[in-house]
């Protein structure tokens, strides 16, 4: 299935897991599609239910969509907006990308956001503890040449239809909230960040937070899938057998190479746990048991070799982890 990227980026994007989610929830009935952290909203652009609650605490992405629905940012504006910040962009060789992020931080203009999320490092989304957005420059002076604006606009465009066929709610609000809304006839996609990890202004998660969700899904009744990372060569993701033990396990393997080399090839398993069993998932005890075994914890066959990004940093901070406790 074609997958339908929008245009704002982040480490968290779930483009590679969106046909694999997809195909799991294809049958099922559902008056509402909900997610208590939407992020850049991929998944629920491509499930594409017709009833949508869509909440993050980051009040930028909530509002980027917003100005879409309302059509306050449409595809020819951006195109505009974008040839026209990118000279500036180009004839600064670089420099008005901070300039732009200061009155990004002083105003928060949705169009603004989009500029730096599609020229900062990496496509990063962070924030400093005052909710500046933090991220450097890419280091392109000439980011914004016509095929990225052309490909941008388009994103825009199939983004704004979507939008504009379906009956999405965007809120901005925390989990909290958003659980206290959850209807029993809801299907509730949920991706909160990596318990511990990337700790932002928008985007820090402990393991009472994990409990709280866990409870609050559990109690509503819902049908719901939760991403996340099962294992990799260093480490077992213990959660999924103590917070989530009740839930139903599916994963994928991905593999990464440590310090680029072929001969260095890792692999790690991202999952899906849910509250019904999923097309190929295996129950929570019988994952715990094979991997107690060495046995295969891959439950689907396709393998991809890409890690996304937000999986990538995990493991970088992990592996930097261990040369620390090495030396
Ligand atoms: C892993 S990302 C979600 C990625 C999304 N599924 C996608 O494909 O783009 C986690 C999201 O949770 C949001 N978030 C973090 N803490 C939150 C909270 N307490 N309440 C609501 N959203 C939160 C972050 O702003 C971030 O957008």
């Amino acid at each position: 299935m074609k997958v339908f990227v929008p245009p704002i980026k982040s480490q968290g994007i779930k483009t590679k897991l969106v046909n694999w989610i997809s195909s799991n929830v294809g049958n099922i009935q559902y008056d509402r599609w909900v997610e208590p952290f939407m992020g850049t909203g991929v998944v629920a652009f491509n499930v594409r239910p017709k009833n949508d609650l869509l909440c993050d605490s980051n009040p930028h992405l909530i509002t980027f969509y917003k100005a879409l629905q309302s059509k306050e940012i449409t595809s020819g504006l951006v195109k505009n907006y974008l040839t026209k910040e990118g000279e500036k962009l180009l004839k600064s060789n670089g420099d008005y990308y901070y300039e732009v992020r200061n009155r990004f931080n002083s105003e928060g203009n949705p169009l603004d956001f989009l500029f730096l999320s599609r020229s900062c490092f990496n496509g990063m989304m962070r924030f400093n503890r005052k909710g500046g957005f933090n991220v450097p420059f890419c280091k392109k002076p000439n980011r914004f040449a016509q095929a990225l604006i052309t490909k941008i606009t388009n994103q825009v465009e199939n983004i704004s239809q979507i939008i504009e066929f379906g009956n999405y709610i965007f809120k901005n609000q925390d989990y909290k909230k958003t659980l206290k809304e959850i209807n029993p006839n809801d299907f509730v996609y949920s991706d909160p960040p990596y318990i511990g990890r990337h700790v932002d202004y928008f985007d820090s998660w402990s393991e009472e937070e994990e409990i709280v969700l866990n409870k609050g899904l559990i109690s509503s009744n819902a049908k719901f899938i939760l991403s996340t990372w099962l294992s990799n060569k260093y480490r077992t993701n213990d959660y999924v057998f103590s917070i989530w033990k009740e839930c139903f396990v599916s994963t994928k393997e991905h593999f990464y190479h440590v310090g680029g080399k072929e001969t260095n090839r890792n692999a790690v398993y991202e999952a899906l746990l849910s509250n019904i069993k999923l097309k190929d998932s295996i129950s929570n005890f019988e994952m715990k048991s094979r991997i107690e075994l060495n046995e295969s914890q891959l439950t689907t066959t396709e393998k991809k070799h890409e890690v996304p990004l937000q999986l990538a940093m995990a493991l970088e901070e992990e592996q930097k982890y261990l040369n620390k406790s090495n030396t």
